[in-house]
């Protein structure tokens, strides 16, 4: 029996081309018949891509008090959510910055996100620039996501199971800010710190993954209480996952100004004296 009629019969999948098919958009880099300035969404996120990998590299590897800019990234109970609870930086050398211990968890999990990979393979790889525009013809030769690296892509399942270990400590970080020197406090950093927390939250539960994890693989939803259950928690989760890129951004852009927040601290440039906050830090 051939291949093609045992993927009639349903015996076999239909093998995946070794290359990328040429797409249905017009022929050609930047080629398109759209008239909108199709280019300001990809270029706005290549800068703020950009600017964010730039930014959290400073601050989470040089930006330590053994390192090159020797800043500390905790103050007055706060710890920069880079570093979460700092774990090990007692044993770990001053040179060492405690933030890769779980930091990579984060960047295996972002850059494999689902929404992550739309955006940066239009903004850093014209695959293709935007919906309807041509792009390169050099990529007729991109094996996709089949090869290396680009294979690893198909392990984000696994990234977000390891992507709750931070999402835990940075609720726990937050229960460490509210509670200091052994009483409840309600300051301006433990704000920071839930909202940062609530919009990580967000951007995890809505992880297509996620929504997977509770709804797929049931071929009845009412057909009995566990498996209604756990249709409401997956229309749920479709609800949050609809904004998944908005939580994605809002997301790291919480998580710097939490940096910045325990920054200014450690810096001295905001304290108890300063006006109208200083008594709610
Ligand atoms: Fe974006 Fe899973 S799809 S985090």
């Amino acid at each position: 029996m051939t291949v093609s009629e045992q993927v009639e019969q349903g015996r076999r999948v239909e093998p995946r081309p070794a290359t990328k098919p040429p797409g249905s958009a017009k022929s050609g880099f930047g080629a398109t018949l759209r008239v909108d300035r199709w280019i300001i969404k990809p270029g706005l996120i290549a800068f703020g891509l950009i600017a964010f990998i730039i930014y959290a590299t400073v601050s989470a590897v040089f930006a330590i008090p053994g390192a090159f800019l020797g800043i500390d990234y905790a103050a007055e109970g706060y710890h920069s959510p880079f570093f979460g609870i700092a774990i090990g930086e007692t044993v770990l050398p001053a040179w060492f910055s405690p933030a890769i211990l779980v930091l990579w968890i984060q960047v295996f999990f972002r850059a494999t996100c689902y929404y992550f990979r739309g955006a940066y393979y239009k903004a850093f790889f014209m695959d293709p620039p935007a919906c309807a525009v041509g792009e390169p013809t050099i990529h007729r030769k991109y094996g996709m996501e089949n090869r290396f690296p680009f294979i690893l892509m198909n392990a984000h399942r696994f990234a977000l199971y390891l992507a709750f270990i931070p999402l835990a400590v940075l609720w726990w970080d937050l229960v460490l800010s509210v509670w200091h020197d052994g009483s409840l406090r309600l300051g301006i950093g433990v704000f920071l710190i839930a909202a940062d927390a609530i919009l990580v939250s967000l951007y995890v539960f809505s992880c297509h993954s996620f929504r997977h994890l509770v709804g797929g693989g049931i071929d009845c939803f009412s057909c009995t209480a566990n498996t209604r259950r756990r249709h409401g928690i997956w229309q749920r989760v479709s609800a949050w996952n609809q904004y998944h890129g908005v939580w994605a951004w809002a997301s790291l852009f919480s998580i710097v100004l939490v940096d910045l927040y325990v920054r200014a601290l450690a810096l001295d440039i905001i304290n108890s004296g300063t006006p109208i906050i200083g008594g709610f830090l």
